[in-house]
């Protein structure tokens, strides 16, 4: 079984490696910089280490070739992981630049990885990686360039469910908790280890009739 993620050299997405790699699945992880992904490299070596940048198109076109190539177009778990957290707080009159550039990475490019690698889609579990903090109706103030970004990926997920559930694809939005990595801080609530456990349960055990929806590591349900 395939396996392509996103943002692996650290953080949950190193996780989400160590663990499918110790059940056998055959993993391709993607870093910004590959040479210098060590812990990675121990997981699955640097063969499987392919550069990818979120925020740039081209990155993310010949990243989807060489996935292509090395899967023989066989993907049958793709992972939309890779993200940034943009402004925290309220900053009062927000960076525009900052906006623009958590947009890029945390929605347009997931949206541009799955168009590009669609033709090797068919039939595979996509997870796009989103945040409870994505809800549009849960939401409190603060923190708009992430949130928006997130709720953005939500809402593309959705529709891309529409678009291929015809060739079998299940598409689904996972929050993971509110976790111990740079991006949640030290003072969060699970481990890497929880997290990805929960998430990779979730997948294993994924439905066609799950498609579309939003669900954090536990399965429990997240409102839009
Ligand atoms: N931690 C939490 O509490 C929490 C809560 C809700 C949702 N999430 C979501 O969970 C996912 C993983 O988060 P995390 O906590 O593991 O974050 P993290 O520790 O900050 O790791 C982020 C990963 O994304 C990569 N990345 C950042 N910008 C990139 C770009 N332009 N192109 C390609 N890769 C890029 C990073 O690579 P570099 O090392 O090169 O920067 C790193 O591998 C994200 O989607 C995040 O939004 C996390």
């Amino acid at each position: 079984m395939n396996v392509v993620i996103t943002g692996a050299n650290r953080g949950i997405g190193l996780e989400l490696v160590k663990q499918f790699n110790d059940k056998d699945y055959n993993v391709y992880g993607s870093s910004r910089n590959p040479l210098a992904s060590t812990e990675l490299q121990e997981e699955i070596g640097l063969d499987k280490i392919i550069p990818l940048d979120m925020s740039d198109t081209n990155s993310i076109e010949t990243f989807c070739k060489q996935i292509q190539n090395l899967t023989n177009s066989k993907i049958d778990i793709l992972i939309n992981n890779a993200a940034v957290r943009g402004e925290k707080g309220n900053p009062g009159i927000p960076d525009p630049n900052v906006i623009r550039e958590t947009f890029n990475i945390n929605a347009i490019g997931p949206v541009m990885l799955i168009k590009y690698l669609a033709d090797s889609l068919h039939g595979t579990k996509i997870i796009n990686i989103t945040s409870g903090m994505g809800s549009i109706s849960r939401t409190t103030s603060g923190d708009l360039s992430y949130r928006m970004s997130k709720a953005a990926l939500n809402m593309a997920g959705r529709n891309l469910h529409i678009e291929m559930k015809e060739h079998n694809t299940i598409i689904v939005q996972i929050h993971p908790g509110w976790v111990r990595t740079d991006m949640g801080g030290m003072n969060a609530a699970i481990s890497t280890e929880e997290s990805a456990k929960g998430i990779i349960n979730s997948i294993e055990n994924l439905t066609p009739n799950q498609s579309g929806t939003f669900f954090d590591y536990k399965g429990d349900q997240i409102p839009w």
